[in-house]
């Protein structure tokens, strides 16, 4: 059984009197639990309204599954709060710049599990290590550190929490291809010794390819393709998703 099955999901944004835009068209997909589902697709095609509706942030219409169960709209916000985390395009704009690396780690440990002191220090360092900064990064504070770096504290704060599922959108689209190889190693590590179930969402498929067991390629809200990673990027069955290999740059991990 998939951990989450979407189906035939729609949403609409209206404005005013002209026609309402049409962001995410029937689209149905699943993610297995310890899988990573890559979505791609050029900006504006609607992924990121897609992973909203998944957090039931925007109105949709369609159904969600977590395990099987229908998620009811009512809950979907608390159940998706307690269960996931996100990764998001810009850790500088989504780390609090007054928060040093141990208050930013410590202090979902405490809101959610109500660990101790010495608890939160041992799990905020462990996680440290697992995402690639040094011991002493702790002290420290968002502005002291590079891009690249910032992206693994952001990771770190996501996981911390050992959250079922976790939706990256576009986790490394602000940083330079020679980071963005080693953060895009890192998300594979982890998902291989954590065994993490994540939507992985990027313009980029080039980036995609490198993460992702399958891929989902969205074209003006729409699913086009999907299929394992392997046999998409072989054998793409769409024009669009051969469009997409076409314009995407070998990436050297
Ligand atoms: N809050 C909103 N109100 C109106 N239109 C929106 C809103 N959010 C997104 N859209 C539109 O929905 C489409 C999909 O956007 P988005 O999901 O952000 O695409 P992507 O993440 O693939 O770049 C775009 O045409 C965008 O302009
Ligand atoms: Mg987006």
């Amino acid at each position: 059984m998939s951990l989450l099955a979407v189906e035939n999901l729609e949403v609409e944004f209206r404005r005013g009197k002209i026609e309402p835009v049409r962001a995410v068209r029937g689209v149905s997909m699943e993610i297995a639990a310890g899988e990573t589902l890559g979505l791609v697709g050029e900006s504006g095609c609607g992924k990121t309204t897609l992973s909203r509706a998944i957090l039931g942030l925007v109105p949709y219409r369609g159904e969600l599954r977590l395990h099987g169960e229908p998620l009811d709209w009512q809950r979907q916000g608390k159940i998706m709060r307690q269960r996931l985390q996100l990764i998001f395009q810009d850790p500088y704009a989504s780390l609090n710049p007054r928060c040093t690396v141990e208050q930013t780690l410590q202090e979902p440990l405490w809101v959610h599990f109500r660990c101790d002191r010495a608890e939160r220090r041992k799990r905020a360092g462990r996680m440290l290590d697992q995402v690639g900064l040094p011991a002493n990064a702790l002290g420290k504070y968002p502005h002291e550190f590079s891009g690249g770096q910032r992206q693994r504290i952001a990771i770190a704060r996501a996981l911390i929490l050992e959250p079922e599922f976790v939706i990256a959108d576009e986790p490394v689209s602000a940083l330079d291809v020679s980071v963005q190889a080693q953060i895009l190693n890192l998300l594979r590590d982890l998902k291989d010794h954590m065994g993490l179930t994540m939507l992985f969402i990027s313009h980029d498929l080039a980036v995609v390819r490198h993460v992702a067991d399958r891929v989902a390629v969205m074209y003006q809200g729409e699913l086009v393709e999907k299929g394992a990673t392997r046999q998409v990027m072989d054998d793409p069955q769409h024009p669009y998703t051969r469009t997409l290999i076409e314009a995407a740059p070998i990436l050297s991990v």
